[in-house]
Order: structure tokens, then C-alpha cells, then sequence
């Protein structure tokens, strides 16, 4: 009986709409802002922070140890976010906004989402292939995890998928429907296709819409967090 009760999940209702399930110990579950949706965390010192500046609506789910997810200020995030091993994180920016992403991040890998990022809808952020390819001959897997880091200011199109391995780099606009799987490493770049390739170079984007934005407000993003 004891035993049964001591598996039972802590429980915690948040508001507005939201449940908290701990299995472990020694996790800091930092949840100030607005959260809709479900956080299930099994495993022990595991640390998930969204300030209280951020709404979140979805889900969280982390099984192991040692897991950090981060969140920023200023964030809206439509998301389900699904990390499973030990001693990884999760990172994103502040001022980042999701309309609907899903993020993968197994086999000891990382995801690192920068500053002022703007996620279109039926995006997935994803370290794994989650199953193995391999090469007939050698038995040999062909298709490692790895990690992704996107830089600050980085719209994603509708429908993308930023696979395993990719780095963006600042400032950069990835089409609608792409397959994002490698490095680009200039910032001001518009990748798209898949396989996502640069298109164009130079570019910039804003969220606002007009016939011409001034030097000054397409750096806007630029500025230290206290000057915004
Ligand atoms: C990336 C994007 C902004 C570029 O817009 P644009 O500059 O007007 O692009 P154009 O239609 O002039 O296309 C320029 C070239 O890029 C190619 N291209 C544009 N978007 C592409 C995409 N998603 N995938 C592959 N190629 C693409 C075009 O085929 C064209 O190639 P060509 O010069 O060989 O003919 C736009 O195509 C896009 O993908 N928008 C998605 C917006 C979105 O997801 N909004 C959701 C709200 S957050």
C-alpha cells in the first residue's frame, strides 16, 4: 500500500486551467505566468522556469534528471514540449512567440531558441529522427541525434520542420513548409525548400506591415531587453 501511494504523482491544479503531475524529487517547477495546459515531470532535479511575464497554453512533459527547461520574459507560446533523458535543456528566448510548435528533445541533446523568434503554426522543433536508419551492410545507424540552436529574431514559416543538427543564425526567415537539417550560419538569410536552402541573402523581417521600415525599426530587436 505504501508503496502504491508513494508512486501516486504529486498534483497541483495552476490557474487559470492547468495541472501540475510530479513522479520525483528535488524538481523546481518555477511557473509564475499564465499556463493552460498540463506540465508532467517524472524524474528528480529537474528545473522548469517560465517568468511571470509569459503565457503558456499546451503541455510539458519531462522524463529524467537533470533537465532544465528556460523560458524568457515577454513570451507567448502555443506549445507541446516533450524532453526525455537526463542532464538536457530546453532554452528560449525572451519576447519569442509560438502559434503552434512542437519540440523534441531527446537523446542528449539540446534546444536553444534565441530572442524576439517568431514560430508560425504546425511547427516541429525536433533533435531526433525518434527511430533509427541504418546501413544494411554494417548495421550502423545512419541518423545520430543532435542538437538545434536558432538565433535571436528568426520567423519560421507555417508548417516547417527544424530538424535534427540545424543552426540558424540570427535575423534569418525560414519559408513556409521547409525542411530545415543543417547549418546556416549567416545571419540575414532566407532559407527555404526542402531540403531548406538559402535563397536569398540580405533580408530582414518585421512583424508589423507597411511600404518601408527605417534602419532604426528594423534593428529594433537589436536593443538590450530594459531599452524595448
Ligand atoms: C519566405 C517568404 C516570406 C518569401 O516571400 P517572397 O519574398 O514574396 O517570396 P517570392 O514568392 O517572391 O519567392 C522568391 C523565391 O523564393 C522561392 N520561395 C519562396 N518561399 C518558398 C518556400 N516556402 N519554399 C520554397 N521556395 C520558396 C520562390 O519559389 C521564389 O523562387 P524563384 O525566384 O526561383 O522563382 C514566403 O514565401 C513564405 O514562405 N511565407 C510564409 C509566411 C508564413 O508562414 N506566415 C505565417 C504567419 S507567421
Amino acid at each position: 500500500m505504501r508503496d502504491f501511494l508513494t508512486a501516486l504523482p504529486c498534483i497541483r491544479w495552476m490557474r487559470p486551467l492547468a495541472v501540475k503531475l510530479e513522479w520525483g524529487r528535488e524538481n523546481v517547477l518555477s511557473i509564475k505566468g499564465r499556463f493552460n495546459g498540463t506540465l508532467r515531470v517524472k524524474g528528480n532535479n529537474n528545473r522548469i522556469q517560465i517568468p511571470a511575464s509569459t503565457s503558456f497554453r499546451g503541455h510539458i512533459f519531462v522524463q529524467g534528471n537533470n533537465v532544465t527547461v528556460t523560458i524568457g520574459e515577454h513570451c507567448r507560446l502555443a506549445a507541446d514540449i516533450v524532453v526525455k533523458g537526463s542532464n538536457q535543456t530546453v532554452t528560449i528566448g525572451e519576447g519569442t512567440t509560438f502559434a503552434s510548435v512542437y519540440l523534441l528533445c531527446i537523446e542528449a541533446s539540446h534546444i536553444r531558441i534565441g530572442r524576439w523568434c517568431m514560430f508560425s503554426r504546425e511547427i516541429e522543433v525536433r533533435t531526433s529522427d525518434a527511430h533509427s536508419l541504418l546501413d544494411r551492410k554494417t548495421g550502423k545507424r545512419l541518423n545520430p541525434a543532435a542538437s538545434v540552436t536558432i538565433g535571436d529574431h528568426v520567423w519560421v514559416g507555417v508548417g516547417s520542420i527544424i530538424n535534427k543538427g540545424t543552426t540558424i543564425a540570427d535575423d534569418c526567415v525560414v519559408g513556409a513548409k521547409s525542411f530545415v537539417n543543417k547549418p546556416f550560419a549567416e545571419s540575414g538569410s532566407l532559407i527555404a525548400g526542402v531540403p531548406a536552402k538559402v535563397i536569398k541573402k540580405g533580408v530582414t523581417w518585421h512583424r508589423g506591415r507597411k511600404r518601408k521600415f527605417s534602419p532604426a525599426e528594423m534593428d529594433v530587436w537589436r536593443l538590450p531587453p530594459n531599452d524595448l
